[in-house]
């Protein structure tokens, strides 16, 4: 037994961010964020927080359902960038909710959303829910230094949910992580003990950006084409690709890698840009509700990032 999805919601701030905007105070360009990352325009939080878009994310998944927070078993949040380190972001999402269930967050930065369906496929695997909210909702905009072209030109703030429940559609998957904080890492801040005597690294996004690419090119090809052949499912059969929206030609690369019909990979990445553990859920619920998604249709859904971490998961809509 593992789950099946039953609705999806998803909720972006207001305020849009555009490439142009961005050249008022970084040297860049249009031009140049468009070419090397795909990235247009992205949704940057002014009063939201990644609790307060995961509510409103969880809400409309609830919605579709014609479902209420009291029926739900559990919260999961992939985050990476909630206001507290504690309480977590789930436990706000389920205050605002007003659900009563147990609810915790998962941290595996952009591949978040991947491992949170797969821990919710082991609570359903126990017998232990019926029905469970999993949600990636990112404010990266408070992470981010945005003096630095290299990142600030890339993320965006989202969230977005699916509403599980008890079923065989999610077919296998994979995880994988190569850790260590050379390539990625995000300090928090190192308190003011008397005793300890590192000097304290900036709280914000610091990303060796061409190994990250490389990395995220090689692990997204090899971490689909692993799920394919698990699962025995002929890429020519796959009719849905949901990856991390981190630059469309990390997509266009792993693409050219693999038999997917190219048609097949859906990209937001023009209007969001990188919204971190929220670009899969996303994307996922943009297809969903456009219609493109028919009961039966193979899903691969896809991410890589901070850790590092990668993983990917096969699904029958
Ligand atoms: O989701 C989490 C995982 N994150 C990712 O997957 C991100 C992966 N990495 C990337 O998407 C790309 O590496 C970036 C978009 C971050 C950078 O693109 P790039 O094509 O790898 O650029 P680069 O770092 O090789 O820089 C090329 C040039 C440099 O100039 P010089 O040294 O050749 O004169 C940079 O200084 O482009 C320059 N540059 C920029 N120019 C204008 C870097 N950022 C910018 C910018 N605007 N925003």
């Amino acid at each position: 037994m593992s789950f099946r999805i039953v609705s999806t919601g998803s909720f972006v701030p207001p305020k849009v961010v555009t490439n142009e905007e961005l050249t008022t105070f970084l040297d860049t360009s249009d031009e140049w964020i468009t070419e090397r990352t795909g990235v247009k325009e992205r949704r940057v939080a002014t009063t939201e927080t990644a609790a307060t878009m995961g509510v409103e994310a969880g809400r409309r998944a609830l919605e579709a359902a014609g479902m209420t927070p009291d029926q739900l078993d559990m919260i999961l949040c992939a985050t990476i960038s909630g206001e507290y380190v504690s309480p977590g972001v789930a436990c706000l999402i389920q205050a605002g909710l007003g659900a009563a269930c147990p609810a915790f967050d998962i941290s595996a930065a952009c591949s978040g959303y991947i491992y949170a369906l797969d821990t919710a496929a082991g609570f359903f695997a126990r017998n232990r829910v019926k029905n469970m909210l999993v949600i990636g909702a990112e404010q990266i905009s408070r992470l981010l230094d945005w003096t630095d072209r290299n990142t600030a030109v890339i993320f965006g703030d989202g969230a977005g949910a699916c509403l599980l429940e008890a079923g065989d559609n999610y077919i296998t998957s994979k995880l994988f992580s190569r850790g260590g904080a050379d390539v990625i890492q995000i300090p928090t801040s190192i308190g003011n003990s008397p005793f300890f005597e590192k000097e304290q690294v900036k709280p914000l996004i610091h990303m060796k950006g061409q190994e990250t690419f490389r990395f995220a090119v090689g692990a997204m090809a090899q971490d689909i084409q692993d799920v394919l052949e698990q699962a025995g499912i002929d890429p020519a059969d796959v009719d849905h690709v949901v990856p991390h929206q981190a630059n469309i030609r990390i997509i266009d690369a792993a693409r050219k890698r693999l038999n997917i019909k190219p048609e097949c990979y859906a990209s937001n990445i023009d209007r969001y840009g990188n919204t971190s553990a929220a670009s899969v859920p996303l994307v996922l619920d943009e297809l969903n509700r456009a219609g493109k998604l028919n009961r039966g249709d193979i899903v691969v859904l896809a991410a890589f990032g901070g850790g590092l971490s990668s993983g990917a998961c096969v699904i029958r809509w």
